[in-house]
């Protein structure tokens, strides 16, 4: 079993992090055997797709040398994923989105022919049969029936671009009113969740 572990928030010392590693802990205990894969995406700077990315359009064999190289990064980070029987993925919530170290590594992953195709006219996603679980970290709280609910755009944004690539067994877990006095009791409560979760 291989599991692609990746961290997404700016902050060395962050709730998401702490969470993930919780989850990696537990993972590891019930997979003795088991293999992690860590990236951490705030440790570098993911180049941002620029016009040469249309080069994931072309036939691959006839990629010239300053092509391949421009792709070498997408190419190392969805040989990652592809390896991966799970991949947790801890999210912090920025600006009610995701952190741009997240939205870079979506852009370089999310690539025609590789992790999606296109049958009938229609997307297809490759990674279905993985398992994929974002743990979210936030200041306030945005659950069902809210006020606050409508603001709510790292999970459905992540529920569409993870589904378009196939990973449609996909769980999520909130963690949120972290910049509130309740932060300690929904942080218990989240790790009584992940240690359920990583079975
Ligand atoms: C730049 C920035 C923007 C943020 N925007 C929001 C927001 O829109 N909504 C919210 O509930 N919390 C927001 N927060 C609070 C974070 O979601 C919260 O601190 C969370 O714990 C961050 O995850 P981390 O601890 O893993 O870094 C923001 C924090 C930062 C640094």
């Amino acid at each position: 079993m291989k599991l692609l572990h990746i961290d997404s928030s700016t902050r060395a010392n962050s709730i998401s992090r702490r969470l993930t590693a919780q989850y990696i802990e537990v993972w590891k205990k019930n997979y003795p055997g088991g293999n992690v894969i860590y990236r951490d995406l705030a440790a570098t700077v993911i180049p941002p797709v620029t016009d040469d990315w249309a080069a994931t359009f072309a036939e691959p064999a006839t990629l010239t040398p300053a092509q391949r190289a421009y792709l070498s990064t997408s190419d190392e980070l969805i040989a990652e994923l592809l390896a991966a029987d799970t991949i947790v993925i801890g999210s912090p919530m920025y600006n009610y989105s995701i952190s741009v170290p997240l939205k870079a590594w979506l852009d370089q992953i999310v690539r025609m022919g590789r992790t999606f195709g296109i049958s009938a006219g229609t997307p297809v996603g490759l990674l279905g049969g993985k398992k994929a679980v974002v743990i979210t970290t936030r200041g306030g709280a945005y659950g069902p029936g809210s006020s606050t609910a409508p603001l709510d755009f790292q999970e459905p944004y992540l529920r569409a671009i993870l589904g378009f690539i196939g990973l449609s067994d996909l769980k999520f877990l909130h963690v949120e009113q972290q910049m509130k006095p309740e932060a300690e009791i929904e942080f218990a409560s989240a790790v009584a969740k992940i240690n359920e979760l990583a079975q």
